[in-house]
């Protein structure tokens, strides 16, 4: 693997001695390590979990996904850290009220739930959608963050063929419901050899899809085709920035992770390879070492 470290490529293994205690994979089959939490911010309920203790690493899921979808970084990474995951407003075990959603409203509920829990700056994790958020979340409360990594996610705002997709999805969603979106949608965050080998993964993705309630699917696509480009945001992030792309992503390629490297002035990149949109799910280890390396550093 690849890493881009201030315009120069090194090998991922020079940065990512694993910091962890134990092997990731030790820990990805215990069933112990979380407890799911409930908090009322802004009016709804939002489920999470707050595992571990030391320097925090807030996980910012997908769409339309779940915080479930961090539970190999949260069983591996809350050895050393404290690892917040959550069900983002519209998903999993948090309330999805039906009315209009914003991207600036779910960064609303984050900084809500950081001073729920006391915590004052965390290292943050945003996947895609996750990704969007956080460009949000910086706008308002750069103070809040000590470093940022941004996955399989992209700057720019959606073009209009990308808003009339959205507003297809919409429709095809309240029509025939969430397990229409996850039939389109997995060949779109997995690559083909993990849809074709590995049906667990599959089955995880699907039935978090499935299990997203409508209000939180269709509102999730509004918010996200009325998202601004933040492109011009990049160059003002000042802090430490790790982003990270599957080699085989093609919902955000590698071509707008690279993007990000160029104009965020801290900017590192990783590319992992035989992973597409899901590069936390497909290669999990490697994945969470590159977020464990740029969280020794800050911590
Ligand atoms: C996601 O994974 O969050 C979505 O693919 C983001 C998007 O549709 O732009």
């Amino acid at each position: 693997m690849l890493l881009l470290m201030n315009g120069l490529y090194t090998p991922i293994h020079l940065i990512a001695n694993s910091p962890l205690t134990g092997s990731i994979a030790d820990v990805t089959n215990s069933a112990a390590w979380e407890e799911l939490m409930h908090a009322t911010i802004n009016g709804i309920t939002l489920a999470y979990s707050d595992s571990g203790a030391g320097l925090p690493i807030v996980f910012l899921h997908a769409f339309p996904l779940n915080r479930t979808m961090w539970a190999q970084q949260e069983a591996a990474l809350s050895s050393q850290f404290r690892v917040i995951t959550v069900d983002l407003r519209g998903h999993g075990e948090s309330d999805a009220p039906l009315w209009r959603y914003t991207l600036d409203q779910t960064a609303e509920d984050v900084r809500a739930l950081l001073d729920h829990l006391a915590i004052q700056q965390a290292l943050f994790v945003g996947l895609s959608m996750g990704g969007y958020i956080l460009f949000a979340f910086y706008r308002k409360y750069a103070n809040r963050v000590k470093g940022l990594v941004l996955a399989d996610t992209r700057a720019q705002a959606d073009t209009p063929e990308g808003k009339e997709g959205r507003f297809q999805m919409a429709q095809i969603a309240y029509k025939q419901g969430p397990s229409a979106i996850a039939d389109l949608m997995i060949p779109k965050l997995l690559s083909p050899a993990t849809i074709q080998s590995r049906p667990v993964i599959v089955q995880q993705v699907s039935a978090m899809i499935e299990s997203t309630q409508m209000s939180g699917i269709v509102g999730d696509l509004m918010a996200m085709a009325e998202r601004p480009d933040s492109v011009p945001l990049l160059k003002q992030i000042a802090c430490p920035v790790q982003i990270i792309v599957g080699g085989l992503d093609q919902a955000t390629p590698p071509a707008d992770a690279r993007l990000m490297a160029e104009q965020i002035p801290q900017a590192r990149l990783a590319i992992i390879p035989n992973a597409a949109h899901l590069a936390n799910l497909e290669q999990p280890e490697a994945f969470t070492k590159i977020v464990a390396a740029l969280a020794c550093e800050l911590a």
